[in-house]
């Protein structure tokens, strides 16, 4: 981590720079490059999404928050699983497609346990089904990241009762990613495997980094209860 915090517009720069990788390689190879920074940077973003996610889980899980045990999908450097532990949740798994990314994470002490994973690439474990009192993804379902595909395997790491946390953007860029996301919820829904507990709209997600938006851009998180088969 560099001593001196970056401003807006180098951070807006760095980002930007990924916007040129198209494959979910090429993503988490920028993450590679920007493990070191992450935490830093995103803080110049205003970045607030593993807090809402952290608040939203928080305000509906009614069990032993110390026994609970909690899948962290695409944890990055473990800003959620800090979030949580504030919450009093103590027992964190992570996966995550950058090995920069789980290495900070890993310097954390957050998790149990750490595993690198190629999401929509590399299935989620079989002995991880129905294993998770809460399974939560933020910051990664937005296009060019994790496909939406995704999210089945994160109501299948569920325990039946247990809640999947979710978050995505609300901005032009991400707007069609968005739709699909919606639809494939709405239709595992209407396949009884969940159950909608909320949806958050926020409108001061993040701030902006585009060169067609400013000020903040919008965001969602969304919250599902897995349910009994
Ligand atoms: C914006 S960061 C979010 C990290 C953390 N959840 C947070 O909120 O700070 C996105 C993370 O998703 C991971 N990621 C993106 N696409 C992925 C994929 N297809 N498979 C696994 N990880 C992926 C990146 O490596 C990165 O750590």
């Amino acid at each position: 981590m560099s001593a001196v915090p970056n401003t807006f517009e180098n951070v807006k720069a760095v980002i930007l720079s990924a916007h040129k990788g198209t494959t979910s390689k090429e993503k988490v190879d920028f993450y590679n490059s920007w493990a070191e920074n992450y935490d830093q940077d995103v803080a110049v973003l205003d970045y607030r999404a593993p807090c809402l996610a952290a608040n939203s889980i928080s305000s509906h899980f009614h069990g032993d928050r110390e026994a609970a045990v909690l899948l962290d999908v695409a944890c990055g450097t473990g800003l959620v699983a800090k979030q949580l532990k504030n919450h009093g949740f103590g027992h964190f798994v992570g996966v995550d497609g950058s090995e920069a990314m789980l290495e900070v994470a890993r310097e954390s002490g957050l998790y149990q346990d750490l595993k690198q994973v190629l999401l929509g690439e590399d299935p989620l474990p079989v002995q991880w089904e129905n294993a998770f009192d809460v399974v939560v993804i933020v910051g990664a379902l937005s296009v060019g990241q994790v496909p939406v595909c995704v999210v089945r395997d994160l109501c299948k790491s569920t325990k039946p009762g247990g809640y999947v946390c979710m978050t995505t953007r609300s901005n032009r860029d991400n707007l069609e990613y968005k739709a699909s996301l919606d639809s494939e919820l709405r239709q595992m829904e209407e396949e009884g495997l969940w159950t909608c507990v909320e949806v958050t709209q926020v409108k001061d997600w993040e701030k902006a980094v585009s060169e067609h938006e400013d000020g903040y851009i919008s965001g969602a998180v969304y919250l599902y209860e897995k349910l009994q088969v």
